[in-house]
């Protein structure tokens, strides 16, 4: 399984040097995908550190390279570059996309995101499928570049996808790596926090996302770790935003709108629910619960007493329904 895992690794990197060199050295990539990298912002230096790529519109680009370099079918299958049409028949995976390697945290490649250049063709990001060595629910993209920082300056962005973590990189904010979209596991958690006990994460900013993604950060306190939170304007992500206000204009920005987590917990229901007893009650039983996750019970205090100030709710019954709450999860 060790040679398995190995020649992936060799074909994957191989596939990375490809993609790479098709933005370089050919009139497609250079006018298709060097002109979308420009249009975005992303500059020569970010395209290097990320590895960034091309994969051409010819079906067959990537198979007939690789097999003229002696890739066998079956290897490029397993890393999920080509797709099998029928018995005798495969094709490139990725076509006409910008890519994006995804690095493990020793800095090997493992897998692809790929982006689509047509605004609305569908999926926007084709990924490589699970193999031997990429496993979704245990890899951050970014993590390689990043993980140096996240122990320097102790403390790790999570923002939700690949552009927000270059962009991030090129605002001088390299401490950042990205859940690619879905919810966060506890590998992944387990992860950042080989390098830091301190994460701010920073959500795309509309309404829905935000509500979605509050249960998964109960995760991330339970693992003891300390969550600050970013909201930004509805309809910017990180990326976007950091375009629209320049380095300086964007850290400032970060700085003044991050928040500890349960106090923007808080903050959100108690605005929602003012007058309204009933979502009042569900509300504090919301924050109550992401408090009693917290492992460690002199952090719990300090809390109990922030959310009884801001939901005016005495402390002893914030105290008696947290209790009852612990008891339940036992
Ligand atoms: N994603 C994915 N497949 C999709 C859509 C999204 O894997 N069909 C993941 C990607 O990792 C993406 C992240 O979810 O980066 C966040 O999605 P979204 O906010 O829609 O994309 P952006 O990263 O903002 O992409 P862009 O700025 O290029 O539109
Ligand atoms: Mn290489
Ligand atoms: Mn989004
Ligand atoms: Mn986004
Ligand atoms: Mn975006």
């Amino acid at each position: 399984l060790q040679n398995e895992k190995e020649s992936l690794y060799i074909v994957l990197d191989y596939a990375a040097d490809f993609f790479r060199r098709n933005l370089s050295d050919t009139d497609e990539g250079r006018s298709i995908a060097g002109s979308y990298f420009r249009e975005r912002g992303i500059n020569s230096q970010s395209i290097e550190k990320f590895q960034l790529g091309y994969s051409l519109e010819k079906w067959t680009a990537l198979f007939e390279d690789a097999t003229a370099r002696a890739y066998k079918e079956e290897l490029l299958e397993k890393a999920g570059l080509i797709v099998r049409k029928s018995e005798d028949k495969v094709y490139d995976r990725f076509r006409g996309r910008v890519i994006f390697p995804i690095h493990n945290v020793s800095g090997r490649v493992i897998a692809f995101g790929a982006r689509t250049l047509r605004k609305d063709d569908k999926p926007k990001y084709l990924n490589s499928p699970e193999s031997d060595v990429y496993h979704k629910s245990k890899v951050l993209y970014g993590i390689f570049q990043a993980k140096n920082h996240i122990r320097q300056q102790d403390k790790c962005y999570l923002v939700e996808g690949y552009t927000d973590v270059i962009s991030m990189h090129e605002a001088d904010l390299p401490n950042v790596v990205a859940s690619s979209g879905t919810a966060l596991t506890t590998d992944q958690i387990k992860l950042i926090s080989r390098f830091t006990k301190n994460i701010t994460v920073l959500y795309d900013g509309d309404p829905a996302g935000i509500k979605a993604s509050l249960r998964g950060i109960d995760m991330i306190l339970e693992s003891g770790m300390n969550v600050r939170t970013v909201v930004f304007p509805e309809g910017h992500d990180p990326d976007s935003y950091s375009r629209e206000l320049g380095t300086s204009g964007f850290q400032k920005y970060l700085a003044e709108h991050e928040q500890d987590f349960i106090s923007f917990k808080a903050a959100l229901y108690a605005s929602e629910a003012a007058r309204d007893p009933i979502k009042r009650a569900e509300s504090i039983k919301e924050i109550l619960y992401s408090i009693s996750k917290i492992p460690d019970g002199l952090k719990r205090a300090v809390y109990v007493k922030d959310t009884s100030r801001m939901l005016e709710m005495e402390e002893s019954v914030l105290w008696s329904e947290l209790n009852k709450l612990m008891i339940k999860e036992q």
